[in-house]
């Protein structure tokens, strides 16, 4: 299949493949570059199988390899630990024409692209999501970053050169990851791509991933090249994050779950700002994949102060991004009531 394209202007910045058994060829898939020496993996401690996949395979193309573990989940997306591996880069004289290769969830592939933006004020990326959520959401757009007090507080864009999806491994993920993912999956069905929504309605959790990657990355990379800096157009890819960011920290659930749950609060904002009809069907969707429609028992302060923050640091006030209808998004500014009201019909008051 030929890649799916991120552009900024004419030129290309990131190539994104998305095949079965792909990581078993990952080195003849790097980008080329006859200078390059060294490739450093970054990876997480559950994903064993695929960076030996990508060891092999890098190391017959003649790379040296080095496998750095980095911690589990979230624990990686420190600024410690980003001094930790540049330490270790330093060691191996990890030089300019050299790449990171990053291969994990979206935690790792945030740590590497991160390091990989700055380290050496920027060197080569490549990333190998090996979640749902990391393969149509995470690794995909340049956004990198760790945490420091609050989520991603510190950053760099920067595309990965290449991203390379292998749809074997997000076939052998467990439930509960697929779940995760298919939030975000959805999330980008309902803004851009309505037979995407269509599978999902089909087939549920069962909808084929590699038909599924594709369409939600394609959606992704459209917004992205319109847009890499997040001035405007990309905010539509915040479906559902304006409520779910504070659902999320309040109520200690995944990003995915509380995408859900910010999804339906959207909806209910959609419906009364721009008459958006599908709400019912929507959220019968979202309840279909077995994902969260109400955050009950969650403390409404919390999200409030929680969405007050995102306000300061956003001059326009609280975004929504809501639905005129499925594959048509924009973003509302809603007065008090309509976010209560949001609010109110995911149990929160
Ligand atoms: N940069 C972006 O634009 C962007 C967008 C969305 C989310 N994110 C970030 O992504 C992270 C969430 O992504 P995630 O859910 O992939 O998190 P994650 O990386 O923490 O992965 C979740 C868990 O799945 C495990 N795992 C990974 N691959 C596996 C596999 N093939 N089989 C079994 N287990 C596997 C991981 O080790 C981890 O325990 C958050 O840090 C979030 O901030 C970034
Ligand atoms: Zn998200």
């Amino acid at each position: 299949m030929a890649p799916i394209v991120i552009t900024e202007g004419d030129a290309v910045v990131s190539e994104i493949y998305i095949e079965r058994g792909i990581l078993t060829r990952a080195g003849s898939l790097m980008p080329p570059n006859p200078e390059r020496r060294r490739v450093v993996v970054l990876t997480q401690p559950t994903v064993t199988g695929p960076v030996e996949q990508v060891e092999r395979s890098l190391s017959d193309a003649g790379n040296q390899v080095t496998v750095i573990t980095l911690p589990d989940g979230d624990a990686a997306k420190s600024l410690s630990v980003v001094e930790s591996v540049v330490r270790d880069l330093n060691d191996l004289t990890l030089g300019r024409a050299d790449t990171i290769f990053g291969i994990g969830g979206g935690a790792a592939t945030d740590l590497a692209g991160f390091v990989a933006a700055t380290y050496l004020r920027g060197i080569e990326c490549v990333l190998a999501p090996t979640t749902l959520l990391g393969a149509v959401d995470a690794s995909v757009g340049g956004k990198t970053g760790v945490n420091v007090g609050g989520k991603n507080l510190v950053g760099a864009f920067r595309h990965p050169a290449r991203i390379l999806i292998d749809v074997d491994v997000l076939e052998a993920l467990p439930t509960v990851l697929i779940r995760q993912g298919a939030a975000e999956a959805l999330k980008t069905g309902f803004i851009g791509d309505p037979i995407l929504v269509d599978l999902y309605r089909d087939k549920g959790l069962a909808a084929p991933l590699g038909e599924v990657v594709e369409r939600a990355v394609g959606v992704k990379a459209r917004v992205v090249s319109g847009d890499f800096r997040e001035s405007g157009a990309r905010a539509v890819l915040n479906y559902g994050h304006t409520v779910g960011h504070g659902v999320e920290i309040a109520a200690g659930i995944s990003h995915g779950e509380a995408v859900a749950i910010g999804m339906v609060a959207a909806g209910v904002v959609g419906e009364r700002t721009v008459g958006f009809a599908g709400r019912a069907d929507h959220d019968a969707l979202i309840a279909s994949l077995g994902l969260p429609i109400s955050a009950p028992g969650v403390d409404g302060r919390t999200v409030e102060d929680l969405m007050a923050l995102d306000k300061k640091r956003d001059a326009g006030g609280i975004r929504f991004v809501v639905l005129r209808d499925v594959g048509d998004p924009l973003v509302v500014h809603p007065d008090d009531a309509t976010v209560r009201a949001a609010l109110a019909a995911i149990g929160i008051d």
